[in-house]
C-alpha cells in the first residue's frame, strides 16, 4: 500500500533537505572509497570503511525515498569533486592532512546543522525514520572519526617530541 506522502503530488518543504543529503552522501562515499584504497594504517582503514559504508547507503536511501515520493535526485555542479578526489588518492598526503582537508575531526559542529530539521512539522513518518536513524548514525560516525582524529594527532605529537 502506498503511504499517503507518495501519493501526494505537492511538493514537500524537506524535498531540498533530502536532495542535499543524497547528494553530499554519496560525494562522501566516493572520496572515502579512494582514500581507503590507498590508506596503510589499519585502524584509520577501518574506521573509513564504516563510514564510507553508512554513507553509501544513505546515499541510496534518500534517493530512493526521494524517488518513492515521487521526484528525483537533482545533481549540482561540483566543481570541487575532482580536486577532493584527487586529495582522497593522494599518496603525499597524510591521514591526518585529508582529516583537516575534510574536516572529518570536527564533524559535530558540522552536524549541529540538523538540530533544526524536525521543526518542519510536515515530515512523513517514514521519511521522519529515515531522517532520525541518519542523524544518529552521523553523529555516530562524527564519534569514530573525532577519536580518529585525535589518535592520529597524538601520534604525531609524539613522533615530533621524539624526533
Ligand atoms: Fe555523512
Amino acid at each position: 500500500m502506498p503511504d499517503t506522502a507518495s501519493t501526494n503530488s505537492a511538493k514537500p518543504s524537506y524535498l531540498g533537505l533530502l536532495n542535499a543529503i543524497a547528494v553530499g552522501e554519496a560525494r562522501a562515499h566516493r572520496y572515502l572509497g579512494e582514500w581507503i584504497a590507498v590508506c596503510t594504517d589499519p585502524e584509520v582503514r577501518a574506521v573509513l570503511q564504516t563510514v564510507a559504508w553508512r554513507e553509501g547507503e544513505h546515499g541510496m536511501s534518500f534517493a530512493k525515498r526521494i524517488d518513492e515520493l515521487g521526484f528525483s535526485v537533482r545533481r549540482r555542479d561540483d566543481p570541487d569533486l575532482e580536486r577532493d578526489l584527487e586529495l582522497a588518492r593522494s599518496t603525499e598526503l597524510s591521514d591526518r592532512e585529508k582529516m583537516d582537508h575534510f574536516g572529518l575531526g570536527r564533524l559535530n559542529e558540522t552536524l549541529s546543522f540538523f538540530d533544526d530539521i524536525f521543526k518542519d512539522h510536515t515530515i512523513d513518518i517514514r521519511t521522519g525514520e529515515l531522517l532520525g536513524r541518519y542523524v544518529a548514525e552521523e553523529f555516530d560516525s562524527a564519534r569514530l572519526l573525532a577519536a580518529c582524529y585525535g589518535r592520529l594527532c597524538e601520534t604525531a605529537a609524539e613522533t615530533t617530541t621524539s624526533a
